[in-house]
């Protein structure tokens, strides 16, 4: 599928379902021409000619496995190679049911491939490219569960800790640059993660659990405002600030060269 090149074009990992799938959906409708990638060939052509019958855009489908290094390459190669592409939405992702110690490790190292590799390599060649065209957006999905280090798969949050702080380091280098660059920390969202990891979805709390469309919806908003990070269920948002200035405060004074009086 040709792809207009007046229109920006955005570039949806993980697009085949849930939160890439209504991200789709909701900048279909803002106009964006779409490049969806995932692994379901079918569902990716089945959401890419829904939205091109209903807003009329332009939309590529493009089949990767995002653990598989060829795979990879080619979006790579895509972002490169196409100039249109003005926003990279780096949402694919996995969980992996149970604690660390009882999950299985191949598991884990496929989560690792999809939830770090991959994003981490779409991010760098996205940011490289955007910050040499003056523009661009790149929205990285993480979760709430990157600030929690004591509960649920620890490898699974550790990725999540890892999208988050690969953000800020990225918005420190794109600062000016006119490339925006958002990390989106979702907490509990209804979709298919929890059954394809093997984890109930019933077991979580319903007044835990947010519709996809409201927390898209919000992250569009955040996005909208600037908003570095974003965290759509957190009503007292001075409750993040406060967090985040008291890590700031700390930063002076973790590496000096002698230990606290408390070691000595
Ligand atoms: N739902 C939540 O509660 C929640 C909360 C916080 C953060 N998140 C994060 O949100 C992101 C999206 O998750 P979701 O909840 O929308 O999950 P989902 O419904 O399971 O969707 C995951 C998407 O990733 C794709 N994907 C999975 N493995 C892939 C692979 N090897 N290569 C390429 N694409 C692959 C899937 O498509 P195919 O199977 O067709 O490849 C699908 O489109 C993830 O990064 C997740 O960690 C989710």
């Amino acid at each position: 599928m040709a792809i207009a090149s007046t229109s920006d074009l955005a570039l949806i990992t993980g697009a085949s379902g849930g939160i890439g799938a209504t991200y789709a959906k909701r900048l279909a409708a803002r106009g964006y021409d779409l490049i969806l990638v995932a692994r379901d060939q079918t569902r990716l052509e089945a959401l890419a000619a829904s939205l091109i019958q209903q807003y009329g855009v332009q939309v590529k489908v493009l089949r990767a496995d995002l653990t598989h290094a060829d795979d990879l390459q080619r979006i790579e190669d895509e972002i490169i190679n196409n100039q249109h592409i003005t926003l990279l939405l780096n949402n694919a992702g996995m969980s992996v049911a149970g604690e660390f110690l009882s999950a299985d490790i191949e598991r884990i190292n496929t989560m690792l491939a999809l939830n770090i590799l991959a994003p981490t390599r779409l991010a760098h060649i996205a940011g490289q490219a955007f910050k040499a065209r003056g523009k661009g957006t790149i929205i990285n999905i993480a979760s709430v569960l990157s600030l929690i280090h004591e509960n649920f798969n620890g490898a699974y949050n550790a990725t999540k800790s890892y999208v988050l702080t690969l953000t800020r380091a990225m918005q420190r280098e794109l600062a000016e640059s006119g490339v925006q660059v958002q990390a989106v920390l979702p907490g509990a969202t209804r979709t298919e993660i929890f059954d394809r990891s093997g984890t109930p979805i019933n077991q979580i709390p319903a007044e835990m659990l947010m519709d996809v469309d409201e927390m898209v919806d919000a992250a569009l908003v955040g996005l909208e405002a600037g908003e570095a990070v974003t965290l759509p269920a957190l009503e007292d948002l001075a409750l993040w600030q406060e967090y985040d200035r008291a890590r700031g405060a700390m930063l002076p004074f973790l590496s000096r060269n002698q230990s606290a009086s408390r070691y000595r």
